[in-house]
């Protein structure tokens, strides 16, 4: 090869790493084998891992992968008017290492789920009943919101803020799915003021350009776990 070649293979070559490793940086690490069901009992000894420890093959059983958990309603009756249940690894052994999961999200009349990101996984929501405005925000600042009906799809790219709110007066019911068995929820308002041990009042005042006595009466709203 003609050295002046040289660079333009290596660039090649460089191109066709980052493409193959790109889907493999996308949501959760691979499987290894057909299942590893999680032993929560591992949780009582010494071991931690990324995940959980596979149960003895000769122990897992179809229900290992069962769950009726979003086969019910959330209660709504809070104060956001939503609630959010899940049904991750933590719930369901036979999701380890699958690299998804899902969850139900149940919307009073007019309820919202509050603005929140998810720092393991893309959400991809189906909604069953209802109607709802949705939207994310890009690292740019840009909103992307657009109302989604019975039986419509929206995605949520991984990691950014995203919310919705059922708009009308009944009851909306939607399912959210992604690509992590475990994709985490941060919420920005529990984040920011629930936090344990607090953000300091004199941060929070300063970035968000308010009184310290503003910060205190939001703190006071989300007690911290
Ligand atoms: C909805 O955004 C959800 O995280 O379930
Ligand atoms: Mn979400």
């Amino acid at each position: 090869m003609a050295p002046k070649q040289l660079p333009a293979v290596l660039l090649a070559a460089c191109a066709t790493l980052l493409a193959l490793a790109a889907p493999l940086l996308a949501g959760d690490p691979d499987m290894l084998q057909d299942f590893c069901v999680a032993d929560y009992k591992s949780l009582n000894g010494p071991l931690r891992l990324n995940g959980f420890p596979c149960k003895r093959p000769e122990n897992v059983t179809a229900d290992d992968f069962f769950s009726s958990a979003l086969a019910l309603p959330g209660n709504t009756g809070n104060p956001v008017g939503s609630a959010v249940t899940a049904a991750n690894v933590e719930k369901l052994p036979g999701l380890n290492t699958m690299g998804v999961s899902m969850s139900r999200v149940d919307y009073a009349a007019w309820g919202v789920n509050p603005p929140h990101t998810h720092p393991r996984a893309t959400e991809i929501i189906y909604v069953l009943e209802g109607s709802l405005d949705v939207g994310f925000v890009t690292t740019a600042g840009k909103l992307f919101a657009r109302t989604v009906c019975k039986g419509e799809l929206f995605v949520f790219p991984r990691g950014l803020v995203h919310y919705q709110k059922n708009n009308g007066g009944a009851p909306a019911a939607a399912i959210s799915a992604f690509n992590s068995q475990l994709p985490g929820t941060q919420s920005l308002a529990l984040a920011l003021f629930a936090a344990s041990p607090p953000v300091p009042t004199d941060v929070l005042a300063r970035a968000l350009q308010i009184d310290g006595g503003l910060v205190e009466a939001i703190k006071s709203k989300f007690p911290p776990k």
